[in-house]
């Protein structure tokens, strides 16, 4: 029986990719994306409702929650896969730093308002992190927003840093409960990351060159694929931060529970749960 699969950032990259993978080994996607346009493009061909919800506004977020709850009586998997890196440090309608938004506040709000029905379901829930956890992050539980450091390449490690201690405290929070949930880096990808950037991200992701030496988006959607369509506990372990399909090294602080309750906590008040 086809299970039902929720992917964000599904319009373009490494999720459209695993979209279309997801689809061809018989599975129910439903496409997430921010642009209508874009979405509908990835949506339509392979027969997927689909749904829009701009990160940078936890409104929207709220809404794709409702509606998400209303459409689907089972989620099976809900894939957090929208993100990005960005330029100058900008603050959010919400008031937040969009790449704390975008990367980690607004899969975090998505999760909770789901949680009775991922319990139900049984469900995995995986994040899209990145290798820049452990190469960018300076993270500071006291800083979130940014205020006292910013660069882009920080803000996105922490972002991403965020994404593995998220994954481990809602294991030992909701693993009891049926979910289990899981973390990747789907490889250095030649997609539209860093768009949205500028200096030397942007370079790197736009030119020709050094992308021609990056992997393909169909190989990192297929990491994405694999843990969707893998069994949590016999294919993959639960909790852990995956890199080609195997349990890999991210931050140390990822392993620090009392940071990674913090972060909960910290994230609950910022959403107003
Ligand atoms: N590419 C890499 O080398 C690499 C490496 C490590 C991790 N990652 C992670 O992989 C994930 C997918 O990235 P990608 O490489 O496939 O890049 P991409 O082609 O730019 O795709 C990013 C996806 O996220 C969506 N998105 C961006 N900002 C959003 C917002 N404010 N609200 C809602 N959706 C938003 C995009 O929507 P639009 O189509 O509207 O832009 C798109 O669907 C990201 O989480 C990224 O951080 C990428």
């Amino acid at each position: 029986m086809p299970r039902t699969i929720v992917i964000t950032g599904a319009s373009d990259g490494i999720g459209a990719a695993a979209a279309g993978q997801l689809h061809d080994a018989g599975e129910r996607v439903v496409v997430v994306g921010r642009d209508p346009g874009k979405t509908r493009a990835v949506a339509e061909p392979i027969g997927a409702p689909w749904h829009i919800a701009d990160f940078s506004d936890l409104a929207q977020v709220r809404q794709l929650a409702a509606d998400l709850l209303e459409t689907y009586p089972r989620i099976d998997v809900l894939a957090h896969n929208a993100g990005g890196i960005f330029g100058e440090r900008t603050l959010t309608g919400d008031g937040f730093e969009i790449t704390f938004q975008v990367n980690h506040l607004a899969p975090f709000l998505l999760t909770a308002l789901l949680h009775p029905r991922l319990a139900e379901s049984g469900a995995s829930v995986i994040q899209t992190s990145s290798v820049a956890a452990r190469r960018f992050a300076r993270f500071d539980i006291d800083d979130l927003q940014a205020q006292r450091h910013y660069s882009a390449s920080a803000a996105y490690g922490n972002a991403k840093l965020a994404n593995v201690l998220f994954t481990k405290e809602l294991q030992r929070r909701w693993g009891s409960e049926g979910v289990n949930a899981v973390a990747f880096h789907p490889g250095a990808v030649a997609t539209s990351f860093a768009a949205a950037s500028s200096g030397a991200w942007r370079f790197v992701y736009t030119n020709p060159v050094t992308k021609r030496l990056m992997t393909s988006a169909e190989t990192g959607g297929s990491r994405l694929t694999w843990l969707a369509l893998g069994t949590p506990g016999v294919d993959w372990q639960p909790g852990q931060y995956y890199e080609r399909n195997r349990v890999a090294r991210t931050s140390t602080l990822a392993d620090d529970p009392m940071l990674g309750r913090a972060l909960w906590e910290r994230s609950a008040e910022m959403v107003g749960l």
